[in-house]
């Protein structure tokens, strides 16, 4: 069984929807672990309720090559196939990426390269574009950047407000990074450059 952890910082519903996912059969994966930067995240919470494996290492006031060092020697106590940011408010040091290399996902608001960063769904507003989505992509050393595995479109209305326009993105988030994980879980895929190739089945490398 394919083992992977969970990093978030808030409210954790990628990270429910990840969990729903292999609980109904849709993605075949363990959680080893669940950890939170912030003590207090309610999706911390929910992991526990869940019967997860769920830490808490606070990363107030750290810098980041320390924190990254707890938080590697934490990961390092599981046999890890993939990392999944969700909603992890924290920029990873080169340290932690080159420990992991092509074995992080994250998920973004918006079709990158669109509006990176922070409030990507009010960035795609105040813009004025007709469509945005989400993007499931590898985890490099810049910010929002790294080859992206899927995406979802989702049409912005005339009446959006940010609150609309991200609940209907958040719909989008939960079913595809289930499904990104489950591809890169799977080995199906080819990484050339910046472009994620799924393989047709005869390419399969063995498991
Ligand atoms: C999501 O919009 C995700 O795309 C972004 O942060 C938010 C986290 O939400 N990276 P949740 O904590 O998974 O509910």
């Amino acid at each position: 069984m394919k083992q992977i952890a969970v990093l978030l910082s808030g409210r954790g519903s990628n990270f429910e929807a990840i969990a729903a996912a292999i609980a109904d059969g849709r993605l075949n994966a363990r959680i080893a672990v669940v950890i939170s930067n912030r003590p207090e995240a309610p999706g911390l919470e929910t992991a526990r309720a869940l019967g997860l494996n769920a830490v808490a290492i606070a990363s107030k006031g750290m810098d980041r090559e320390a924190y990254d060092k707890l938080l590697l020697t934490e990961l390092a106590k599981y046999n890890l196939d993939l990392i999944c940011l969700a909603g992890y408010m924290r920029l990873l040091s080169a340290a932690f990426i080159r420990a992991y290399p092509m074995r992080i996902l994250n998920i973004h608001p918006s079709l990158l390269p669109a509006f990176p960063g922070l409030d990507a769904q009010h960035q795609a507003l105040a813009h004025g574009v007709k469509f945005t989505g989400c993007t499931v992509h590898f985890v490099d050393q810049h910010l929002d950047a790294g080859p992206i595995v899927l995406q979802a479109v989702v049409a912005v209305r005339d009446d959006d407000s940010t609150d609309s326009l991200s609940a209907r993105i958040l719909t989008e988030e939960h079913r595809t990074y289930s499904e990104a994980i489950g591809l890169v879980l799977s080995g199906r895929v080819r990484v050339e450059g910046r472009r994620v190739i799924a393989l047709s089945p005869l390419e399969e490398k063995p498991k």
